[in-house]
């Protein structure tokens, strides 16, 4: 009987998603001779059935291009939508489905979200294996995830770009990236780009101490300011808020828990996009006029970086190798320059933020650069 794996992309794509279905697809077809579905946009097509069969001239030429070759989507395995009053729970379905492909192993290439739909099948029996991506490299127990590097390099260059224009017409620029509840992003592309102050949601801002820094950049000669902002970066105001919000989650059970899940769910949706109030209050508070720049989805377009195919390929590599081994329900993780299976038990629901001692911060601290605090 052939040997046969399944593969599938699910949350918000990002570049290196290619690099990693082919390095899967190449290493399990090559070195085991297994035969390799690809079902399309995740968890729905495996949901739907909806798959194509990746043979060897299909995972050709696809190293390079941007995007998921098999589409994607922001499906919740236990929260399916069925055109009904409320979502449902779809994992015997799916079980159903690789058990007809007789999958040795799902491979499911994603982020936190991921993390936790591919645990929750693995706890109904799927053997999932599942790798780490985003650009908002906030998955925890990898060092680092694949579209990260590429996030940062289109990050960089663009505030790279705003300084020019900042310094003639004597301007904050205000550029916000993306990041999602972590500031991974806007810390990487703020240092490496020069930026003047850099807010992320791990430390919460003080809007007349991110005024005065840039006062002080103005008595001290240099008229314009980049601002570089994560989108969940937050004021301490509105930290507090979030974090009495959170506390009285964890303490509240049934209807008021998930009362208090929605107020949650709101707050973060309405603090989003608050970087235009942030540039106004900046402008009057410093008298010199501001702009602001929204990165938004071109942070996640194009061509991976050679880092990012690099990390793609070998982490895709050494799925094969588990998935061989009979390695099931983990994460194939970068630790260093080697790869290790993490139980996904151990990460699911985890979100690893950036800690406040690590190095880029206190290099940024030491430079002089504003984090808001
Ligand atoms: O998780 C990746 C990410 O790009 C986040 O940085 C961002 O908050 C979110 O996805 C945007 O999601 P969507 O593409 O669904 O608008």
């Amino acid at each position: 009987m052939a040997r046969r794996i399944g593969i599938l992309t699910s949350g918000g794509d990002s570049p290196g998603l290619n690099a990693a279905i082919r390095a899967v697809g190449k290493s399990a077809q090559r070195a085991y001779g297994m035969e390799v579905v690809g079902f399309l946009d995740g968890y729905v097509g495996l949901m739907q059935n909806r798959f194509v069969h990746l043979g060897s001239d299909d995972l050709s030429g696809i190293l390079t291009r941007g995007g998921t070759i098999l589409g994607t989507s922001r499906a919740k395995v236990t929260r399916m939508d069925m055109g009904e009053e409320k979502p449902k729970d779809m994992r015997s379905l799916m079980k159903e489905v690789v058990e007809q492909h007789e999958l040795e192993a799902l491979v499911c290439l994603g982020g936190d979200g991921t993390m936790r739909n591919s645990l929750k099948l693995y706890e109904v029996g799927v053997p999932v294996l599942a790798l780490p991506k985003t650009i908002d490299n906030d998955v925890a127990g990898t060092d680092v995830t694949f579209g990260f590097d590429t996030a940062m390099g289109i990050a960089t260059e663009a505030i790279d770009r705003l300084h020019s224009t900042a310094h003639s017409h004597h301007r904050i620029m205000v550029v916000e990236l993306m990041g999602h509840t972590v500031g991974w992003l806007a810390l990487g592309a703020g240092v490496a780009a020069g930026a003047d102050v850099i807010l992320i949601p791990e430390i919460p801002y003080d809007i007349e101490a991110v005024a005065s820094s840039i006062a002080a950049r103005r008595a001290a000669g240099s008229s314009f300011s980049i601002v570089a902002v994560a989108e969940g970066a937050v004021s301490t105001e509105d930290a507090a808020v979030r974090a009495d919000l959170v506390s009285r989650r964890e303490a509240a059970t049934g209807k008021e828990r998930k009362a208090l899940k929605r107020r949650l769910e709101e707050f973060d949706r309405e603090h989003v996009g608050g970087t235009s109030a942030l540039a106004s209050e900046l402008s009057g508070l410093t008298g010199l006029e501001s702009r602001v720049t929204i990165l938004g989805h071109v942070q996640r377009g194009g061509t991976p970086s050679p880092a990012d195919r690099l990390l793609a390929t070998r982490l895709g590599a050494a799925t094969a190798d588990y998935i061989n081994e009979g390695i099931h329900g983990v994460l194939v993780a970068a630790r260093g320059e080697t790869t290790e299976p993490v139980p996904l038990k151990e990460i699911a629901g985890k979100v690893k933020s950036v800690p406040l001692d690590h190095p880029w911060l206190m290099a940024a601290r030491h430079l002089g650069v504003s984090l808001g605090d």
